[in-house]
C-alpha cells in the first residue's frame, strides 16, 4: 500500500505533464489555467487508492484518475458560470478572467479530453469505465439542473436537497472509487461496496462544502464566502433553518431568498448566517455531516479488505471532513 501523499504526488506529476499547448491557444489556455490552480485532487487520489486497495498497481489507474479530474474541472468551469462565481481556488474564475464563451468551450474540450483517457485501457475495462462514466456524467447534469431549479423554488424538501447533492457531487466521488475497482478487475460486490462508501462520503463532502460556503474562510476555502446565500441556494443550512425558525425569523429568511437583486450583499450574507446560527441549523448541519461520514465508515468496516487498507480509507475520510478548504 502507498501513502495518501504518494498518490497525490503521482496525480500532480501526471496532470502537470499533460500537454496543453495545442492550437488555438484561446481554447487550451483556460484548461491549463484551471488545472494549474490544482485543487485538492481528492477524486483522482480515490481512484488510485481503490486500485491499490484491490491489489492492482495504482499506476494502471492513472488514466482513469486523470479522466475523473478533467471531468471534475470541466464541471467546475461550467458551474462557476451558472453560479456567477468570481473566485475558484483562490483565483479568478475562467469566465471572469476570459469570458463566458471561453469557459463554455474550454469546458467542453475538457469533457472530451476526459473521455479520451479511457482509450488507454483494454476493451473490457474500457467498456466498464465508459459505461460508468456516462451514467455518472448524466447524473451530475441532472443534479446541477435540480440545484438551479431549486434556486427559484420555495417548497424544496430536505430529501430533495439530499438527492440533488447525491447527483451533482456524490456520484462522481463514488465513481472515482469504482473506477479504481474496475481497473483492478475486482469482484462486482467489492466494486459496489466501495461505490456506496463513496456515495456517503460524497454527500458528507457536499454538505461540508455548503457549510464552508457560509462559515469558512475565503483565504483557505478559495471561493467567495456567502456565494450560496447570494444565489439563494436551497442548502441544508437554509432548509433546516426554515424548519426551526420562529414566524419572524422565517419571514425574514424567506424575504432574503425571494429576490436575486440585493441592495446590500454584505448585509444579506451576515444576517442570513446569523439566522443559521440562531435557529441551530449551523449545528444541525455539522451533525448531518457526521452522520453521513459515519455511514461511510460503517461500509469500510464490512469491506473484504485488510485492516491496513481500511485504516487508509478511515484516515482519508477523517482528513477530508476536517478540512477548511
Ligand atoms: C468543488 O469540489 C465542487 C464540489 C463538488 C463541492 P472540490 O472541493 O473537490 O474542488 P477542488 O478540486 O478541490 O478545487
Ligand atoms: C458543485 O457544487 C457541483 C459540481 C460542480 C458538479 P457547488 O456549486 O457547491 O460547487 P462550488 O462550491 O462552486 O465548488
Ligand atoms: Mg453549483
Ligand atoms: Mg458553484
Ligand atoms: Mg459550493
Amino acid at each position: 500500500m502507498q501513502s495518501i501523499a504518494k498518490y497525490k504526488e503521482q496525480i500532480a506529476a501526471y496532470l502537470g505533464s499533460i500537454m496543453l499547448d495545442g492550437q488555438p491557444k484561446e481554447l487550451y489556455d483556460p484548461v491549463a489555467y484551471i488545472l494549474s490552480l490544482g485543487g485538492k485532487q481528492i477524486r483522482p487520489v480515490l481512484t488510485l487508492m481503490a486500485a491499490d486497495i484491490f491489489n492492482e498497481d495504482p499506476k494502471k489507474a492513472i488514466y482513469a484518475a486523470t479522466a475523473i479530474e478533467l471531468f471534475h474541472n470541466f464541471s467546475l468551469m461550467h458551474d462557476d458560470i451558472m453560479d456567477d462565481a468570481p473566485l475558484r481556488r483562490g483565483h479568478q474564475t475562467v469566465h471572469e478572467k476570459w469570458d463566458i464563451n471561453t469557459a463554455i468551450l474550454s469546458g467542453d474540450a475538457m469533457l472530451i479530453l476526459a473521455y479520451q483517457y479511457f482509450e488507454n485501457y483494454e476493451p473490457i475495462i474500457f467498456r466498464d469505465l465508459a459505461k460508468l462514466f456516462s451514467k455518472t456524467a448524466i447524473q451530475v447534469c441532472e443534479g446541477q439542473q435540480y440545484d438551479i431549479c431549486f434556486e427559484q423554488r420555495s417548497d424544496v424538501k430536505i430529501e430533495e436537497y439530499v438527492k440533488m447533492i447525491e447527483y451533482k457531487t456524490a456520484v462522481l466521488v463514488a465513481a472515482a472509487l469504482k473506477m479504481g475497482a474496475i481497473v483492478a478487475q475486482t469482484t462486482e460486490e467489492n466494486a459496489n461496496q466501495i461505490y456506496n462508501f463513496g456515495l456517503n462520503l460524497g454527500i458528507a463532502f457536499q454538505l461540508l462544502d455548503d457549510h464552508l460556503d457560509a462559515f469558512g474562510d475565503e483565504a483557505t476555502f478559495g471561493k467567495r464566502i456567502g456565494g450560496d446565500i447570494l444565489e439563494n441556494k436551497k442548502t441544508f443550512l437554509y432548509l433546516n433553518a426554515l424548519e426551526k425558525a420562529n414566524p419572524l425569523q422565517k419571514e425574514e429568511l424567506q424575504a432574503f431568498y425571494a429576490t436575486v437583486l440585493c441592495a446590500d450583499e454584505v448585509h444579506k450574507i451576515e444576517r442570513v448566517k446569523q439566522l443559521f446560527i440562531e435557529t441551530g441549523s449551523q449545528l444541525a448541519s455539522l451533525q448531518l455531516i457526521e452522520k453521513y461520514t459515519e455511514e461511510a465508515l460503517a461500509i469500510v468496516a464490512v469491506l473484504a479488505i485488510g485492516e491496513d487498507k481500511k485504516e487508509l480509507l478511515r484516515i482519508f475520510s477523517k482528513e477530508l471532513m476536517n478540512r477548511q478548504m
